[in-house]
């Protein structure tokens, strides 16, 4: 079984409460080695190891950094995503609770690297309870002179608040959370403008996921190269992923990359609960793809698992037993699409209502085989057409249903 400590290391090793405690495991130890080195240093040492943005578009942090500091602009602003919203997704939650000061330290490096002088910590509202202690670090760091002004003599000032959201899926989409900060209704907006040149208060702005800002600190103190030790190719590193459904152990795990799902799941979560069927498995969430249990040797990368039909994502993984059937799965991750539709935009309002009412004439036996030919063009259109990546992808789901299982479609789907 394999179990690996470098992104949780600090679990339970400190009292999250005493910036002095953190302190003395070598917290703010990163901080002050990234002040003292250029910031292209540090992409590039993030570069090298192909760090991907760990919210679940994949995209290359090193890169991202880049490109953030390269935009023209003054009061830059780091947004932290910790919205959370992707169903069978909790990795995010384990570090805002086990390690708040190492995420206030990759902020204040991120802000560094950027050249941004504000980060927002954007949290869904469910996450309440992990309020206080988070508003605790920032004060605390900010008694110390790791936020505010000339934070360690080094001309640089920063400073980080504290937003939550009011429990809207969709507002974990970049333009949304940000008209959510705003005081706006959080409906996502047409870009360009990008984020990157024009966003929280059209100020330029860099957003990232909780665990892709986490992973920075302790790759800054990595001396012995442990990150880079693990996974291969274009999937270096620990991931978190989170395991849920018809599982004995459900949680959240480090992993290296390149760890068989069959481990993931029959290892570190124990194992399918009375030893049911796998009937399917989701990776990613609801806009995830889904599999069979043919999947359970693949290695989990993001290479393999693209491969296989299904993806990285937001680490997700949803494992469900014969008992449920893979249409009753469908009707239900599609009325969560119906519901957290924000209604802006036609192809995503009244795509996800209809493919949700084909899908129910399925599991009645009155679907025709025209109503499936429907269904894969609504399909089709929504990926296409939708404004957002809610839309985008909310069909993510079904379509790998048809490929892996095409015997739940045949004959209008009255299997
Ligand atoms: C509907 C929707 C919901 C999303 N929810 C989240 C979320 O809860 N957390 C997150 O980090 N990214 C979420 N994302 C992805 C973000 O838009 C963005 O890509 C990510 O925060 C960037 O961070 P990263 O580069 O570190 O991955 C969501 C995207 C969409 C389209
Ligand atoms: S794709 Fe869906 S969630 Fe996104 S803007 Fe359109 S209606 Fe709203």
């Amino acid at each position: 079984m394999r179990d690996i400590k470098f992104l949780t290391k600090n679990f339970g090793k400190y009292d999250t409460n005493s910036i002095g405690s953190y302190m003395s495991i070598g917290g703010f130890e990163a901080l002050k080695k990234a002040v003292n080195m250029d910031p292209q240093e540090i992409t590039d040492l993030i570069a090298s190891v192909k760090v991907k943005g760990r919210g679940g578009a994949e995209y290359d942090l090193g890169r991202k950094w880049s490109q953030a500091r390269e935009v023209r602009g003054e009061n830059k602003i780091i947004i932290c995503n910790a919205d959370e919203g992707e169903t069978t997704t909790f990795k995010d939650r384990v570090l805002l609770k086990n390690d708040p000061f190492n995420l206030i330290e990759a902020m204040i490096i991120a802000g560094y690297v950027v050249g941004a002088t504000e980060g927002f910590i954007y949290m869904r509202a469910e996450y309440f309870c992990y309020r206080a202690s988070i508003l605790s670090a920032i004060r605390q760091a900010k008694n110390y002179g790791f936020l505010g002004t000339n934070i360690l003599g080094k001309g640089f000032d920063f400073n980080i608040r504290l937003y939550s959201g009011a429990g809207a899926y969709v507002c974990g989409e970049g333009t949304a959370l940000i008209r959510s900060i705003e005081g706006k209704a959080g409906r996502p907006r047409m870009k360009p403008p990008f984020i990157k040149q024009s966003g929280a208060f059209a100020r330029p702005t860099c957003l990232n996921n909780v665990e892709s800002l986490s992973i920075v600190p302790h790759l800054l103190m990595d001396t012995e190269g442990v990150y880079a030790s693990c996974g291969g190719g274009g999937s270096i590193g620990t991931k978190l992923v989170s395991v849920a459904g018809n599982v004995n152990c459900p949680g959240t795990f480090e992993i290296p990359f390149g760890t068989p799902v069959r481990e993931i799941i029959y290892d570190l979560a124990g194992g399918v609960q009375k030893d049911r069927k796998i009937r399917l498995i989701q990776f990613g969430g609801a806009s995830g793809k889904i599999a069979d249990d043919s999947i359970l040797d693949t290695p989990y990368t993001y290479e393999d698992l693209r491969a296989a039909g299904v993806m990285v994502g937001s680490g997700g993984i949803l494992v469900i037993d014969e008992r449920t059937s893979v249409l009753d799965f469908l009707r239900m991750n599609q009325e969560f699409f119906s519901e957290e539709s924000c209604g802006q935009c036609t192809p995503c309002r009244e795509g996800n209502l209809h493919i949700k009412i084909i899908l129910d004439k399925m599991a009645e036996g009155t679907a025709t085989a025209e109503d499936i030919h429907m269904m894969k063009k609504i399909a089709k259109v929504m990926s296409m057409s939708s404004l957002c990546g809610l839309g985008e992808t909310a069909q993510n789901t079904l379509m790998s249903a048809m490929k892996v299982f095409p015997e739940v479609f045949e004959a209008g789907g009255a299997k």
